[in-house]
């Protein structure tokens, strides 16, 4: 035991952590102890790295190629996300704008952290990815939650930014597809809000980490719209690479000085291994394992979807990406919270209580992940039923 007193920064009093990891953990225990569990609250795939990919890695590792990569990245890996960007969506993208980052964690640490002065205010939409309002609260600005519902697809829109946009209002952050909705901004939707945002001299961060894993439509990046706005990617979600912590951020041309001074200081750069690991991730021999992963992940939608209405959940609308679905539980309970717990303990299904994502109606919504097999969604479907008999 320390005799000194623990002195604590003020702003830590903002920092929550993830509720789910409690649960999470104790799911865990009674697994330990011989429980069976179905994980419907674990937010990465399930399935491993592709094989190319931890092969080009271990060569790394073999190699002793474990120096410092320069702070804006390898530039053959910066080559390579550029050419992605012109082969997926015809979009050019000089390497010189794109920055690999420790996960989207950095890079939206990054771009927060060039944008931000403390009591700038930055518009999220709510429900929305937690770790964002504590970024921003990190670097002592205003979250600003946006309240979003089915009517707007769970997304910001360009009248929402209209109406909370004030004097101090320096971004707007979204996502798409969302994290916990899984809902797409349509192109016309996103060149509108990229259109308010830029209008009122702010920034757009479009958070594109779930591209790729998108069931219909066609998907277009935040940079067809402009160059003037922020794009945080990730080879965690599609790419299946969650543990190896890269990422990357498109910055407009004027930010690349101060967000490589950033990621000097903050990080020095990304991991080595994983950088060389993924030089292989657009080759045709990964995409094809992961495009198989996507299918696979769209059949799962499309069982546990219509499987959670039959039981009386409501999701008011067909998420077209990501792996969750986002259920307004009031049908059964005022304290989504208190109902997880249960659904844990008496019917061994876990998954992720409306707490996490903001402070928009938490108590009536649960997030349901489909990142484990149909047989065990089946399964889990199957222990709701008779939980909720
Ligand atoms: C919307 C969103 N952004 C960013 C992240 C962070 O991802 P990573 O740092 O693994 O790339 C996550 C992780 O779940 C997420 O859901």
């Amino acid at each position: 035991m320390s005799h000194l007193p623990i002195h604590l920064a003020r702003r830590m009093a903002s920092i929550q952590p993830f509720f789910v990891m409690d649960l999470l953990g104790r799911a865990r225990r009674m697994e330990a102890a011989g429980r069976s569990i179905i994980h419907m609250e674990i937010g990465e795939p399930d399935h491993p790295t592709p094989e190319p990919i931890i092969r080009a890695g271990l060569d790394a590792l073999r190699r002793g190629d474990l120096h410092y990569t320069p702070s804006l990245g390898l530039p053959a890996l910066r080559e390579s996300i550029a050419a992605f960007y012109q082969e997926r969506y015809g979009v050019a993208v000089p390497a010189g704008r794109i920055v690999v980052t420790p996960g989207a964690s950095g890079a939206l640490l990054l771009a927060l952290g060039a944008l931000i002065d403390p009591g700038d205010r930055v518009l999220l939409g709510e429900p929305g990815y937690p770790c964002n309002r504590h970024f921003v609260r990190f670097l002592e600005g205003e979250p600003v939650g946006v309240a979003v519902g089915p009517e707007g697809r769970y997304q910001l829109t360009a009248e929402l930014v209209a109406r909370h946009w004030r004097a101090g209002t320096v971004a707007a952050l979204i996502a798409s597809p969302a994290n916990p909705t899984g809902t797409v901004v349509a192109a016309d939707a996103l060149a509108a809000m990229v259109a308010a945002v830029e209008g009122r001299g702010g920034r757009l961060i479009c958070d594109e980490i779930y591209h790729g894993l998108v069931y219909e439509g066609q998907t277009t990046t935040a940079l067809a719209c402009s160059d003037e706005l922020f794009v945080v990617n990730s080879f965690s979600k599609y790419f299946h690479m969650t543990g190896w912590r890269l990422g990357w951020l498109v910055v407009p041309e004027g930010y690349v000085d101060a967000v490589d001074r950033l990621a000097q200081n903050l990080f020095l750069a990304a991991p080595t291994p994983a950088q060389y690991a993924a030089l292989v991730a657009f080759a045709p021999e990964t995409r094809a394992i992961l495009d198989a992963r996507r299918d696979e992940f769209r059949q799962r939608r499309d069982f546990l979807l219509p499987a959670l209405r039959d039981l009386g959940f409501v999701i008011p609308v067909t998420p077209e990406g990501a792996f969750y679905l986002y259920a307004d539980c009031s049908a059964f309970t005022d304290d989504s919270f208190a109902f997880a717990e249960r659904l844990l303990e008496e019917a061994g299904v876990a998954v992720t209580p409306g707490r996490d994502f903001g402070a928009n109606a938490p108590e009536r919504h649960l997030r349901f992940a489909y990142t484990t097999s149909l047989a065990n969604l089946a399964e889990g479907v199957r222990r709701l039923g008779r939980f909720l008999a």
